[in-house]
């Protein structure tokens, strides 16, 4: 089917959950989820997977909106932790219906200002933009920085002075984590949705166990961002292969149960974060 707009999964009072796009098969396998879920999904590129394949956007953005379009599920496509300015400016030329604009990195002040262009440049063109406020660590070459929170009020003015449509906010997760043992702070949540006023965003969702997730999105979490949990899925499936058939050469004999195990994994998350 046609691609829907990350707006339009936002707005519905329902949390939806993004997978990060690395290959070829974590789309296949993202779409895949959605339709064994029944689930509406966000398959969403980041910056270091564009590095990791040589810098151009065009391919992967391609063959992810091809796949995505393919599907019977219905599926948006956005482009994740966007530092580059360069690249956030990529998005418009292809199916990119919203951005997440990362300068967590800067001082606030910083923070607020080169946001708030990033904006007025989506804005411009139709573009759902996230950003982030409130360091949450764990990205490559990052600390992982688990006790770090967004202020409620310092929310509040951070949305009203860069206009962002979402805001991903530090509750208690860190990305690339392998265990599920992180914990969040719910009350938090609550209060930075009242004083947020736009969706609030949870990175590092492959760390929160099922349970914690389900309380998240109670509390006002709507979009759950999924990437290492994938990462994990495939890398077993293919390690247990290998280990038991040492001789095989051709790719496609791992890659079939290293596509099937995240599915599957996408389909667990959908079922934990999506109403049925
Ligand atoms: O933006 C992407 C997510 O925050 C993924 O985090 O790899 O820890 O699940 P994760
Ligand atoms: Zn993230």
């Amino acid at each position: 089917m046609p691609l829907t707009r990350t707006a339009d999964l936002m707005n519905t009072g329902a949390a939806v959950a993004a997978f990060n796009v690395i290959t070829l098969e974590h789309a296949e396998a993202i779409a895949t989820g959605a339709e064994a879920a029944g689930a509406p999904a966000i398959l969403q590129i980041s910056e270091n997977a564009v590095r990791f394949h040589g810098g151009d956007l065009a391919p992967l953005a391609a063959a992810t909106a091809a796949v995505a379009r393919a599907s019977s599920a219905r599926l948006a496509l956005h482009l994740d932790h966007v530092e580059s300015t360069d690249l956030l400016h990529a998005a418009s030329a292809h199916d990119f219906g919203s951005v997440m604009f990362d300068a967590s990195k800067l001082p606030y002040g910083d923070n607020v200002k080169a946001t708030a262009a990033a904006v007025r440049w989506g804005h411009e063109r139709g573009i759902w933009v996230e950003a982030e406020l409130g360091r949450i660590g764990g990205k490559a070459g990052d600390a992982h920085t688990p006790g770090v929170r967004t202020d409620p009020a310092e929310a509040a003015a951070y949305v009203a002075d860069t206009g962002v449509d979402a805001l991903a906010v530090a509750v208690g997760s860190t990305h690339a984590m392998t265990e599920r043992t992180a914990t969040l702070d719910h009350a938090l949540i609550t209060a930075l949705r009242e004083a947020a006023g736009v969706p609030l965003v949870l990175h590092g969702s492959s760390g929160v166990p099922e349970a914690e997730l389900r309380r998240a999105v109670a509390a006002g979490m709507t979009k759950i961002n999924v990437g290492t949990a994938l990462n994990t899925a495939y890398t077993t499936a293919v390690r247990t292969y290998l280990d038991t058939h040492p001789t095989t050469v051709d790719p496609r004999r791992y890659l079939v149960p290293a596509r099937e195990a995240m599915a599957e994994t996408v389909a667990a998350f959908l079922r934990a974060v999506s109403p049925g």
